[in-house]
């Protein structure tokens, strides 16, 4: 598996799939998110792939969100269709039949906490910081995050750090549910490998029905569609034009609600 944007790594029937654009914080553009979707299907595919370990490349990001300066560009008329293709790839990773577990080392923002929340479940390291920013580029999350944070944290919580665009620290977030276990960043991937070597000693059919029961739990199809049509309304505003320049222009945003 050659990839421009991944890492992968299979030894002992653990892929290890890491996000490997570590000069922009990790950022999903287009062909990191295909690159994904290509590698989720040799997991669904590849007998010899028992399991997955998601992270990023570097210190200091597991993945800071979709790339600013790509959906800066791409946005507003393919918007909807960019999150309905997103919460696609990340609905594949959720729906796995094998275990697919995120190793959070840094920054998991926008796309990024959404990534980390299709996983299974989250481990993370001391360091790790969490957050749904995009109402700071005056749109929301677009693939999946609205709905998935829910799920975590709870209704309350998520709407909270979906409206202030705050980040929460590992100990918060092990506090608030969202991830499983912290860890010191160097005992990380050891951590995830120690839950994942108990796992695949279980059967594997019955690991299978695990993530689709807990999967069927209360997941109305709806809040995904109204997610990804307010995405696209979000992104024909000039509010949005005016938060990813001003990202991109390294200033603070001046949103007019128009
Ligand atoms: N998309 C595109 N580029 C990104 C990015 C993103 N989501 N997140 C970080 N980068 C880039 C930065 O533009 C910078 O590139 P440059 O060196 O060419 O200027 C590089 O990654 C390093 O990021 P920088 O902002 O300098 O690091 P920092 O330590 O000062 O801040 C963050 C780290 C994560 C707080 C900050 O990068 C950030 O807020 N990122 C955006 C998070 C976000 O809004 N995500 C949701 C997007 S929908």
């Amino acid at each position: 598996m050659n990839y421009k944007n991944l890492l992968t790594q299979l030894n002992a029937g653990v892929l290890t799939l890491t996000i490997n654009r570590p000069e922009k914080l990790n950022a999903l553009n287009q062909q990191t998110m295909e690159e994904i979707s290509n590698v989720i299907d040799e997991v669904y595919e590849n007998d010899q792939i028992k399991a997955v370990i998601v992270t990023g490349s570097g210190q200091k990001a597991f993945v800071a969100g979709a790339d600013i300066s790509e959906i800066a560009e791409v946005m507003p008329i393919h918007a909807r269709k960019f999150a309905e293709r997103g919460q696609e790839i990340f609905f594949k990773i959720e729906n796995c039949h094998k275990p697919i577990i995120a190793a959070i080392n840094g920054f998991a923002l926008g796309g990024g906490c959404e990534l980390a929340m299709a996983c299974h479940f989250r481990i993370a390291a001391e360091n790790a910081r969490f957050g749904q920013p995009e109402v700071n580029l005056g749109i929301i999350p677009g693939y999946g995050g609205t709905q998935r944070l829910v799920k975590n944290i709870g209704r309350g919580k998520a709407m909270e750090l979906m409206m202030t665009g705050d980040m929460l620290d590992a100990k918060d977030a092990y506090q608030w549910g969202l991830v499983n276990h912290v860890v010191p960043a160097e005992q990380l991937i050891e951590k995830v490998q120690e839950i994942i070597d108990k796992i695949t000693q279980k059967a594997p059919l019955a690991i299978s029905q695990i993530i689709s029961c807990v999967n069927a739990v209360g997941t109305p199809k709806d809040g995904y569609h109204i997610e990804a049509n307010a995405f696209g309304s979000c992104c024909r505003t000039e509010d949005f034009k005016e938060g990813t320049n001003a990202f991109l222009a390294k200033r603070k945003p001046e949103f007019k609600g128009k």
